[in-house]
């Protein structure tokens, strides 16, 4: 149980966030109190991905990004990053059946160059089969950090700037926006851990500053459409008020 208040009507709920960041977390838990592997869990954790997902699109959410696979998770063993990337094969080669009949635009957002050359061509695939899906943005964030990405986007300013094409005057929030993985796209406006962990792990840092957090004790093996609408419903009666009254 997450720290909800009361139901909200139908109407209430379509007061939905442009920009939704899920942190799918509690995939490891979850297989442990089930004396399985870790990989179990993000076994059906990938099938609860995809049905969030297409939760997601229903609600009328316009970007979502789900947090994938952080650049902090190679440090867990080898056999489990391996488990991971296989399920990312997997969804990439099945994903176009699976959302055939779904208006959602794929992207990927962090450093692919690492990844095996055939995930990257996979990926490639999936971003070029779905550019003309008109409807939610999907972002998977993969080898994705916040800090690492504000890395990048600062030496792409600099060199921008070494190159004489702009100028350090020019450089505002706008330009930073702009020069991440999520350009164009709308801040985020609600972030969603669930697994009672409270805290952001290196996600969106910069795309969050004006985030609504809610949080649910749910491991996200377990998270269902229902815990998505009680979430949302969560968020719709947040008072926001952007440093004003
Ligand atoms: C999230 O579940 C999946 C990834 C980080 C890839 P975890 O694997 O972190 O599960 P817990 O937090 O250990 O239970
Ligand atoms: C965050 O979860 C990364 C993803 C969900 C992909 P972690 O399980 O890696 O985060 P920490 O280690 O609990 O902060
Ligand atoms: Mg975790």
């Amino acid at each position: 149980m997450g720290l909800f208040s009361k139901r909200k009507t139908e109407e209430e709920i379509a007061v939905v966030p442009a920009h939704l960041g899920i942190i799918m977390d509690g995939n490891g838990r979850w297989a442990k109190k089930r004396g399985l592997p870790r990989q179990a869990g993000h076994v059906t954790g990938a099938k609860v991905f995809r049905t969030i997902a297409k939760h997601c699109e229903k609600r009328g959410i316009g970007t979502v990004t789900f947090y994938t696979f952080s650049t902090e998770n190679w440090k867990r063993p080898a056999e489990e990053v391996n488990a991971i990337m296989n399920l990312l094969r997997q969804y990439l080669k099945e994903s176009l059946e699976d959302f055939k009949n779904e208006n959602i635009r794929t992207q990927f957002i962090g450093d692919r160059s690492v990844l095996a050359p055939d995930i990257q061509e996979l990926m490639a695939e999936a971003e070029a089969s779905t550019a003309d899906k008109t409807g939610m943005v999907l972002n998977l964030a993969i080898n994705y950090g916040g800090r690492a990405e504000l890395a990048m986007a600062m030496r792409r300013i600099a060199d921008e700037v070494k190159a004489g094409t702009l100028s350090s005057e020019e450089i505002d929030e706008a330009c930073i926006a702009e020069h991440l993985y999520t350009a164009g796209q709308p801040e985020v406006d609600m972030i969603l851990r669930p697994s009672g962990e409270y805290r952001l792990s290196n996600f969106l840092i910069w795309q969050c500053a004006y985030a609504e957090y809610v949080f649910d004790d749910v491991l996200w093996p377990d998270f269902t459409t229902k815990d998505l609408d009680r979430a949302l419903a969560e968020y719709a009666g947040r008072h926001r008020r952007f440093g004003g009254v």
